[in-house]
């Protein structure tokens, strides 16, 4: 068997690792860099060990290829490339258009086609199928399922192998090969009786995340007006032990799934007449989190951060990654600009962001704590400015939300 994973990036190389200890995988991304790259045997994903990516392509299980027909003897075909925003804020689907023309075009044979990108429900049935007969002009009758992907990048409890997968086939014939396919390397798998039902699984999981991160930050914006600490709150309320889960305030989300996904499922919402009020108001609470904080930040400062030289530390998403996509610190680093601040960040685990370099953690006057990596030490986070401002809950001594 020869599976094809149509891009390389979190899911894709992750899911091609566990699939090349069965299967010989060839690993397609159109970025040529990064497949030179991974041909080195150097992986770009955390969580993705360079010593496994080299095991499997010196036993011949694995390359990576920006070659589209290299893919044309695959028996299984995964798609893993973005689904992000457009400018006007609506599912873009123009990867998995993409991706489904590379297959189209390039399958010599009935394959089985799964997606795992994440979209809104109707997008294998109604959008994937009928793009990839477009392209392979109907020639083969290729089966069809989707299986959401649930990947926590730098997540070390729950991998692929342990954490339960959703799957659906467009037919039974379908389902029965996703399930031969991922029983390989995954304990748990969880058939669903249409693949809208898996598809909207995925989105509502986010969602349910987005709306109760939203609820935080609006409740840490109550506790601080009542003078009270939200963070203790939260532990109070979290000894119940039934009926509550915690979430922790923030400066917002970040990451390509939950800023984005909620709004593949409004929209579907919207375009079928269904109302998505939650899903809309906490995307707006969740982005203006970044203006409350700076807002914070300035009251303490006599209202005025006009060339303050301000230190924003962190500005990866979330903690221990490199990943930048939608995070909040780029909201809170305009707000602060906007103000008058000069603002430079500090980040070693991303290192290079936006043509800017992270800076040493010193000698600021104010510092503003968006993200805490596990590597980055609290003492020097307090030494960095006689004023800093934690919007994590880890920094003890910083002022906070
Ligand atoms: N990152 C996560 O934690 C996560 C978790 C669950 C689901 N998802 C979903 O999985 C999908 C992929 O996300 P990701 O985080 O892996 O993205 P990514 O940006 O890390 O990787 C996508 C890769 O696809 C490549 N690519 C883009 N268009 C291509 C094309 N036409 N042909 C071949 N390669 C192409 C890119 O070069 C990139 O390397 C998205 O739908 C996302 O919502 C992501």
């Amino acid at each position: 068997m020869k599976v094809g994973v149509i891009g390389q990036g979190y899911v894709g190389l992750t899911i091609s690792l566990y699939a090349s200890d069965y299967f010989e995988v060839i690993g397609f991304d159109s970025n040529t860099k990064i497949v030179n790259q991974l041909n080195f045997g150097n992986s770009h994903i955390e969580g993705v060990e360079s010593s496994a990516l080299e095991k499997n392509i010196s036993a011949g299980n694995y390359r990576a290829t920006s070659i589209a027909s290299e893919l044309m003897h695959c028996d299984i075909f995964v798609i893993a490339v973005p689904t992000p925003l457009d400018s006007k804020r609506q599912p873009d689907l123009s990867y998995i258009e993409a991706a489904c023309k590379t297959i189209g075009e390039n399958a010599t044979r009935a394959v089985l086609v799964i997606n795992e990108s994440t979209s809104f429900p109707g997008t294998l049935r109604g959008f994937i199928k009928p793009t990839i007969e477009r392209y392979s002009k109907k020639v083969f009758e290729h089966h069809y399922a989707i299986s959401p992907e649930r990947v926590d990048p730098g997540r070390t409890d729950f991998n692929q192998k342990n954490t339960p997968r959703l799957y659906s086939g467009l037919t039974a014939e379908a389902s029965a090969r996703t399930r031969a396919f991922y029983s390989k390397f995954c304990d748990n798998l969880v058939e669903v009786s249409s693949p809208e039902v898996a598809e909207a699984a995925k989105l509502f999981e986010n969602t349910f995340r987005q709306v109760n991160i939203a609820l935080v930050n609006e409740f840490a914006q109550i506790a601080h007006a009542l003078g009270i600490s939200v963070y203790e709150t939260l532990d109070a309320a979290n000894t119940k032990p039934y009926g509550f889960m915690k979430f922790s305030p923030s400066a917002g989300v970040g990451g390509h799934c939950i800023p984005v996904d909620p709004t593949y499922l409004a929209a579907v919402a919207e375009e079928h007449g269904a109302p998505a009020t939650f899903i809309r108001r906490a995307n707006e609470v969740n982005l203006e989190m970044s203006e409350y904080i700076v807002r914070r930040v300035a009251e303490d400062h006599g209202g005025n951060l006009q060339g303050k030289s301000v230190l924003v530390v962190g500005v990866a998403y979330k903690p221990n990654v490199a990943d930048v996509r939608e995070t909040a610190a780029e909201l809170v680093i305009a707000h602060l600009r906007n103000q008058g601040a000069v603002v430079s960040w500090h980040d070693e685990v991303v290192g290079h962001w936006k043509g800017e370099n992270s800076v040493p953690l010193q000698g600021a006057d104010i510092a503003v704590v968006v993200t805490k990596h596990a590597s980055v030490d609290e003492e020097k986070i307090l030494a960095s400015a006689p004023y800093v401002f934690d919007t994590t809950g880890k920094v003890k001594g910083a002022k906070g939300l």
